[in-house]
């Protein structure tokens, strides 16, 4: 691309007052003149925070990729943007993707770049960032953080998905309180993002099979020296992603998605992973329905054997091989041809990949569960489609008819699960409502709602469980999610009422409840609308907006792309 047709020349190639303002104060950070006369200006978007632990080492990242865009002869400037700390943000770091993409989308639109690094990391770091970056697509690029090191407590290996386990331990007495403690200082021993195949590995996994990052992105724990080589590497690129004008909508096909779709199933990927894909197809305006997700995925057994669905971590996986190794072993079934951020072919990229340990990476003939890891269901208790995870979930609950325990909002959880008036019983179904996008709001974590204390003293380790909201990547069980429309909505699932017999069939994909048309008719009648959550700030911006999950749960005004093209001057 010549000098006068990089974008950065609108602002830095213009002569008089405008040109004078865009550069000067540029230069009171020491940038002498050529460095403004057409060099490719390459952003590092950056959601390093102290407070998003799992993305705190990105400042020193960053440097990694300065290093390879200065070496291929770009211009960095680093900027920060909202960052999105799982662990910390209340109500849920949920509620604030479609911000931080705004945040995202509009730093990069307003300003003088020609191409972008998206630096991402926890869980809804990496769908903000490529829904803000797809609704202008310009050439871009994806740096994953990389997965922490493998936590070790007493000699077993542990990593979140342990959480859930020992907090039921605590619960049912066989785990003291104390010793939790000790844990919480043996599980996150290094930088890096969850270790497991929760939602921040499946979003690092979803770049990499989009075609958004280099090869090999994914697997590389943060800790790891080759994690700061691929983001040199990831910086040296961008700058001739630069030149080819090579830009997302480029690499964002219907097969890409398609992909993404079959890494995820193989890898036991997060049920996250379907509302931010769905939220990024609508950026970048390729059409892929919730629907779509099972036929995509149907009969893809889990070849990855990682926590939660198997048993390894992060670390194993690039151990074996990283990503390249799975993309390999789906060869059949994949879509070969999607051109990647490497300029080549996602098939280019993973046919010499090799698998050097067979007990984490397996074939689609050699799988380590036949479940496969999506699957979308469909019924009168759910109009518009719900999600759940077979691989993590209990065979002897696949098919399962119970009868609902209904619990009204998470207080109204919290307040009665341990209590010993609770009735209930292994063979019934736990239904929370009001945790979707507008009821909690921000459709929380809560999904994998804990198990009656009395049940687990019971030895009971799993049960149904329905909600509007989501789990966590790294949590597992028979848990129903992303229920639409939510109860706050007040479609059909806001009517259960507890005693209703509920039906799961995830062989056949449904999910009904023994309700006549009359009766849900009857029960609409009486419903009352939950009051508003807020009447001012983004909470109500985003109430008034939200789509439900089966859209992607992104805002209805934010769907689509506005391009790169800003027409006016600031001065
Ligand atoms: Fe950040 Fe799990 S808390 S990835
Ligand atoms: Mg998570």
């Amino acid at each position: 691309m010549a000098a006068q047709e990089l974008r950065s020349q609108q602002w830095f190639g213009r002569k008089g007052k405008d040109g004078f303002i865009y550069r000067a104060w540029m230069k009171n950070q020491g940038i002498p003149d050529y460095e403004f006369q057409g060099k490719p200006i390459i952003g590092i978007c950056n959601t390093w925070s102290e407070l998003t632990p799992c993305n705190a080492h990105f400042r020193d990242l960053a440097e990694s990729v300065k290093r390879g865009i200065l070496e291929a002869g770009g211009f960095p400037v680093e900027f920060p943007v909202m960052s999105l700390g799982e662990t910390l943000m209340k109500p849920t770091a949920m509620l604030y993707r479609n911000l931080a993409s705004m945040d995202v989308e509009e730093s990069i639109r307003a300003n003088p770049l020609d191409g972008v690094v998206l630096l991402c990391g926890c869980d809804k770091t990496t769908p903000a960032l490529v829904m803000g970056a797809c609704s202008v697509n310009i050439p871009t690029i994806v740096v994953s953080g990389g997965p922490m090191l493998t936590g070790n407590h007493r000699g077993a290996q542990i990593g979140t998905s342990d959480v859930w386990r020992y907090h039921d331990d605590v619960r049912a007495g066989i785990l003291p309180e104390d010793e939790l403690m000790t844990i919480e200082s043996a599980m996150c021993r290094s930088q890096g993002h969850c270790a497991v195949m929760g939602t921040a590995s499946s979003m690092a996994c979803m770049v990499e099979s989009l075609g958004l990052s280099l090869p090999g992105n994914a697997a590389i724990p943060a800790a790891d020296s080759r994690r700061k080589v691929l983001a040199q590497l990831s910086g040296l690129r961008i700058v001739e992603m630069v030149k080819e004008d090579l830009k997302l909508s480029d690499l964002l096909t219907r097969q890409s998605f398609e992909n993404a779709i079959k890494v995820n199933a193989a890898i036991g990927g997060s049920t996250n992973f379907v509302i931010h894909l769905l939220a990024i197809a609508g950026r970048i305006g390729v059409p892929l329905a919730l629907k779509d997700f099972d036929p995509i995925s149907k009969n893809i057994p889990l070849i990855a054997n990682l926590q939660p669905s198997g048993k390894y971590f992060m670390e194993d996986l690039f151990y074996a091989g990283g990503l390249p190794v799975v993309l390999k072993a789906l060869d059949s079934i994949l879509h070969r041809d999607c051109i990647t951020a490497n300029g080549k072919t996602i098939a280019a990229n993973y046919d010499n990949a090799v698998c050097c340990n067979s007990n984490v990476i397996g074939t689609i003939d050699t799988p380590f569960n036949t479940a496969t890891g999506l699957a979308i269901l469909s019924g009168n208790l759910c109009e518009n489609g719900a999600v759940i995870k077979p691989s993590a979930a209990s065979a002897h609950l696949m098919q399962h008819t119970g009868k609902a325990v209904v619990f009204e909002n998470i207080e109204d959880f919290k307040s009665r699960i341990d209590t010993d008036e609770l009735e209930v019983d292994e063979q019934s179904i736990l239904v929370l409502k009001n945790v979707g996008p507008k009821g909690y709001p921000g459709m929380p974590e809560v999904g994998n709602m804990g198990i009656p204390k009395k049940l687990l003293a019971k030895g009971v380790t799993d049960m149904v469980r329905i909600s509007d909201g989501r789990m966590s990547g790294t949590g597992f069980g028979t848990v129903v999610l992303h229920v639409s429309p939510e109860a706050a909505m007040g479609g059909n699932f806001a009517m259960i009422k507890t005693g209703d017999l509920i039906t799961l069939d995830v062989p056949n994909r449904t999910l009904n409840v023994d309700l006549s048309e009359d009766e849900f008719a009857e029960r609409k009648r009486q419903f009352l609308a939950p009051e508003a959550i807020a009447d001012r700030g983004y909470v109500k911006l985003y109430t008034d907006h939200v789509q439900q999950a089966h859209l992607g749960a992104d805002m209805d005004f934010l769907v689509g792309g506005s391009g790169s093209q800003v027409l006016r001057d600031s001065h």
